[in-house]
């Protein structure tokens, strides 16, 4: 491999890293059906702003940037990015001894990091954030029981 080809190589796979990083920054990729885009905006309303009645935190004050960044406890410790949540979901989780879907981790979350009024299951709430996080692993391989991104 000659000196300007390899140039070009590294030059073409930055401006390829940086596209990837702009759709992600943008929120992947668009939901094309237009009543699904509707509760997706819905969802990522309710993941930047609602505390369900808890004890004043949202989804994002752990989940940042919309959950497709690296998250933060409230003590500091590091989560993984919702970036591909939907794709790895169902899996098993040891602490609670049973396999959890996307819905109940969220209802874990709300229930647990948020201390608030848990929705249920079905309703629109639990709905909406489901489709919101899903929205986030568009095109994403489905990698049940795989790591977070
Ligand atoms: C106080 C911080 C905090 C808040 C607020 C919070 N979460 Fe979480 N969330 C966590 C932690 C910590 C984990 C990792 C838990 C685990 O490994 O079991 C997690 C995990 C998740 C996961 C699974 C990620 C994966 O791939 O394993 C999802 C989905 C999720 N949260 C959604 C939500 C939603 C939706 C909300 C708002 C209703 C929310 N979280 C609010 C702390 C929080």
């Amino acid at each position: 491999m000659n000196g300007i080809y390899r140039k070009s190589l590294a030059r073409g796979l930055l401006a390829a890293a940086a596209l990837v990083g702009f759709a992600a920054a943008a929120g992947a990729a668009p939901v094309s059906d237009p009543q699904l885009a509707k509760v997706v905006a819905q969802g990522k309303t309710l993941f930047t702003q609602s505390k369900f009645d808890g004890n004043g935190r949202v989804c994002q004050s752990c989940h940042l940037g919309g959950g497709l960044e690296p998250g933060r406890r409230p003590d500091g410790k590091p989560i993984p990015s919702l970036a591909n949540a939907a794709a790895v979901f169902p899996r098993y989780k040891a602490r609670a001894g049973r396999v959890f879907t996307l819905a109940d981790q969220v209802r874990a979350c709300i229930g647990g990091a948020l201390e608030g009024k848990d929705p249920g299951e079905g309703s629109e709430e639990v709905t909406a954030l489901v489709v919101y996080l899903t929205s986030l692993s568009q095109g994403k391989a489905i990698d049940m029981g795989g790591q977070p991104q």
